[in-house]
């Protein structure tokens, strides 16, 4: 769906491209809609965010308050900063006009009148094009005043991000757009639906899942409800990076393809002489599965169902039956040359640097536990330090402003979970090897 075109030969991503190929047709059905009808059709859909939680899209438009007066504001979520997790880049590289039409028809929608696009720093070249797009598209009348002759009128602001991780977080990313510092609001009250950007009601939406909103204007949601499996509809962008022979961007329908197909038959299996040792299936916050371990899940009529890492479909409600997540689509996938202690060391790295450090149990705990894991990996390994990094981590999450404290509890959680022994062995190499030893860094 998102990637019909997008691999064609001699696709490109100018509006006149994109208008050969039927762009912007569902927008001119849009607005002979009436608004309601639109939200009606996602809400009927199914769709579930893309940008990590998968929070129903049309529920979400449904709690924005409508009855206060201030305007309403959407915001683009394209700050893409999970490692592991680069499809809305994609899509902004090549097909930003699929992203603007989804953003005018949900902005239509939504009687909103200015959306923003928060695209973050590290993404320059991807400015640069929507930029453009949104110039070709305001000169054509597709966005900007009275579209289409509409009278209805929209315009779309581009805002650079500088380089946060938390910025993709939907209240701290508001901060950012208000000119502040990321700081992640508390909730309640700032719920974004209510008090969003500028204290008004606003929408914020992940870039891939607006994009879906073109498709179910196009079918209706009653069809696209019928993609994918129930409660997990519709298709969606999974990432895959890492130790497969095709690493690359894929989309499939939601849940109709297991972890095993998606990385022996689609990427290829594993290297040469490797073997498959644990994968990340959402992003790197997301809980790492281990090959090998089974999940004991219950189905509707009582009865039970064991599934292996490989038999898991990529949807998001069994991902979380098997303690994990779909997250953000990002599949990072570890051979049998990894070292478990030093992959957690690297995302302990990110997530400590990451933090806004507005929470205490945050902010010092992802410090604590990059330090646990570095002095592992270059100075002395305790044979206790699993159960050590373990007990920081347990402290962090549930106790935080924002889902940054699970994002960077949940690694340390299931690595130590699920790699226990590995970290135990590893302690007692190093120390057998004090050479290797290096100043915690
Ligand atoms: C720490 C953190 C980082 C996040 N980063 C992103 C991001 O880069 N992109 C994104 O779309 N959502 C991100 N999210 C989720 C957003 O807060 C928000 O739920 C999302 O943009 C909503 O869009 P959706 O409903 O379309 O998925 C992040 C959440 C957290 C807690
Ligand atoms: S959980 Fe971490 S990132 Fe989120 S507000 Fe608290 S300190 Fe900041």
């Amino acid at each position: 769906m998102i990637f019909r075109h997008i691999d064609e030969p001699g696709y490109t991503n100018d509006l006149a491209c994109y208008q050969r190929h039927g762009g912007y047709g569902i927008l001119r059905k849009a607005v002979t809609m009436a608004p309601q009808a639109i939200i009606d059709e996602v809400r009927k859909s199914g769709l579930r965010g893309r940008g990590g939680a998968g929070f129903p899209c049309g529920v979400k438009w449904g709690l924005v308050d409508r009855k206060s007066g201030k305007p309403i504001y959407l915001i683009v979520n394209a700050d893409e900063s999970e490692p592991g997790t680069f499809k809305d880049r994609y899509i902004i590289h090549q097909d930003p006009h699929q992203l603007l039409e989804g953003t005018m028809i949900s902005c239509f929608a939504n009687n909103v009148k200015q959306a923003y696009i928060y695209i973050r720093g590290e993404f320059p070249h991807g400015a640069r094009i929507l930029e453009r797009a949104i110039a070709e598209a305001r000169a054509a009348n597709l966005c900007g005043p009275n579209i289409l002759g509409t009278g209805y009128s929209c315009e779309i602001y581009i805002h650079r991000g500088a380089g946060a991780y938390i910025c993709g977080e939907e209240t701290g990313l508001i901060e950012s757009l208000e000119g502040k510092r990321a700081y992640p609001r508390i909730k309640p009250p700032y719920f974004p639906a209510v008090l969003g950007l500028y204290q008004c009601p606003t929408i914020v939406n992940n870039v891939e899942t607006l994009c879906h909103v073109k498709h179910i204007v196009d079918m209706g949601g009653e069809a696209f409800s019928k993609i994918g499996t129930p409660n997990n509809t519709g298709t969606r962008l999974l990432c895959v990076s890492g130790h497969v022979q095709r690493p690359g961007y894929y989309e499939f329908e939601v849940g109709k393809i297991t972890l095993g197909e998606l990385l022996n038959e689609v990427c290829g299996g594993p290297l040469p002489g490797r073997k498959f040792k644990a994968v990340i299936p959402g992003g790197s916050s997301a809980k790492v599965l281990k090959f090998g371990e089974t999940f004991t899940l219950k189905n509707k009529d009582g009865s039970t169902r064991t599934l292996t890492v490989e038999d898991i479909p990529m949807d998001f409600d069994t991902m979380a039956a098997c303690g994990t997540m779909g997250g953000s689509g990002g599949v990072i996938v570890m051979d049998d040359s990894v070292n478990m202690v030093e992959a957690l060391a690297n995302i302990n790295a990110f997530y400590a640097h990451e933090s806004c450090g507005q929470c205490t149990p945050c902010r010092e705990g992802s410090l604590w536990m990059k330090k646990i894991t570095t002095r592992m990996v270059h100075d002395e390994a305790r044979a206790e330090d699993g159960t050590l990094v373990k007990s920081v981590a347990d402290q962090i999450a549930g106790r935080t402003i924002c889902a940054f404290g699970e994002a960077c509890s949940w690694p340390t959680q299931s690595f130590v979970a699920k790699f226990g022994e590995e970290f135990k062995e590893y302690a007692a190499l190093k120390n057998s090897k004090s050479a290797d030893a290096l100043p915690i860094v």
